[in-house]
């Protein structure tokens, strides 16, 4: 009885490499077992070793203090994850021994209230042409349109790599043909365009920036190093554009969707709070978000789209690709929740227009 109830609430069925210790937190709970949180500490340190913050943030290595915070998750996530109301499920990731506050500051999360998104003043246009032609669901990802998931470590710089994964998969798109491309290019040199480095940007300027500055260099000629440096791209390594500079959708969730299924993955921007972070699996949905422009802490890219049944009820989500590594959420995506504005997601969205590989072209003018 008991452990079939239990087994409605598993955390996910899943055979993800990144779920080691999810799984073994869902057989306990399976098979009705007395929880063992020191097992599952054990073992999610074994299985986070090479990607936890703590191991960075604490000197003196494994304590106690961070043992309790852990504890505390797990018990978190149980209930949670018992609660038919909610349309995600918790899981255990890098950020479990960390405390709400220590995420924040860790990605910088912080409203920019001096960046307010302007992306979406522009008059509403006239979608239902474009809808009818648009299919109910659609994922980049199985379409060879999403590169991989990367990680923007302890730096506010969320927004480079929304901008760079937008461009990249703009690319992808094109030519066929993955470019791993500089998001640290777009911390040290887009201040211009009124981004900040780690102190946070917003994508729409940082397409603008690559349009007018010879465009992006590459991971490899100009590697991510998560702390503000000055300016300093080799030469001749500008190698991919953004002709059009940046196109800013309107606040209309079915100009995001048409967006995204005509021309490829969006950057977008929602407001992160403490529930989102043990994000694992489903549709997220959060009551206290903010749904404001100055709500928003946090840009993404969005790389697809659809409807999953949440107790028998349709739910429509974005998928989205975060940058908090293939260890975080679903191997480093999530889904949220679509049609609402939820988080504040439809403020902020835009994506590059006319993505050129510079150095054919370059060929072609000489
Ligand atoms: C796009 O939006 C940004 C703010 O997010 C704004 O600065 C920029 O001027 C807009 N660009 C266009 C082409 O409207
Ligand atoms: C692309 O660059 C990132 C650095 O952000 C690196 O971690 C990753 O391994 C690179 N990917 C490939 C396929 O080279
Ligand atoms: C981009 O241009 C360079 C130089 O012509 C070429 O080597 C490369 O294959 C091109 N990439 C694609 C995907 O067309």
């Amino acid at each position: 009885m008991r452990g079939s109830k239990l087994a409605a609430i598993l955390l996910i069925a899943t055979t993800s490499v990144y779920a080691n210790v999810n799984e073994e937190l869902q057989k306990m709970l399976n098979a009705n077992q007395r929880l063992d949180v020191d097992v599952l500490y054990e073992q999610w340190l074994k299985e986070f070793d090479g990607v936890r913050p703590s191991k960075r943030l604490d000197a003196r290595g494994v304590n106690q203090f961070r043992k309790g915070i852990f504890n505390s998750k797990v018990m978190n996530i149980i209930s949670h994850n018992l609660d038919k109301t909610k349309t995600f499920k918790k899981g255990l990731n890098q950020l479990s021994d960390l405390t709400a506050e220590e995420v924040y500051r860790y990605y910088n999360l912080k409203a920019q209230a001096e960046q307010v998104c302007s992306a979406t003043s522009s008059a509403a246009k006239d979608l239902s042409q474009a809808l009818k032609s648009t299919p109910e669901a659609y994922d980049w990802r199985e379409h060879n349109g999403v590169t991989p998931v990367k990680d923007q470590g302890q730096c506010g710089s969320c927004w480079t790599f929304s901008t760079v994964g937008a461009v990249e998969a703009h690319y992808l798109i094109k030519y066929h043909q993955f470019r791993n491309l500089s998001e640290q290019q777009l911390v040290d040199c887009a201040q211009n365009f009124d981004n900040h480095g780690c102190n946070g940007g917003l994508p729409s300027h940082a397409f603008e920036y690559i349009k007018d500055n010879g465009g992006l260099s590459t991971e490899q000629n100009y590697p991510y190093h998560g702390v503000d440096q000055t300016c300093n791209i080799p030469s001749g390594t500008q190698v991919v554009g953004v002709v059009g500079g940046s196109v800013n959708l309107t606040t209309s969730e079915d100009d995001l969707k048409v967006a995204i299924y005509e021309h490829g993955p969006v950057s977008i921007a929602f407001q992160v709070v403490d529930d989102f972070m043990d994000y694992h699996s489903g549709v997220y949905a959060s009551q206290v978000c903010g749904n404001g422009p100055m709500d928003v802490n946090h840009a993404v890219l969005a790389v697809g789209y659809g409807t999953e049944k949440v107790s028998g009820v349709d739910i429509d989500y974005w998928i989205v690709k975060n940058s908090w590594s293939a260890s975080w959420g679903d191997q480093g995506f999530f889904k949220i929740q679509r049609g609402v504005n939820m988080c504040g997601l439809n403020n902020c969205n835009s994506y590059p227009q006319d993505v050129l590989n510079l150095s054919s072209a370059k060929e072609f003018l000489q």
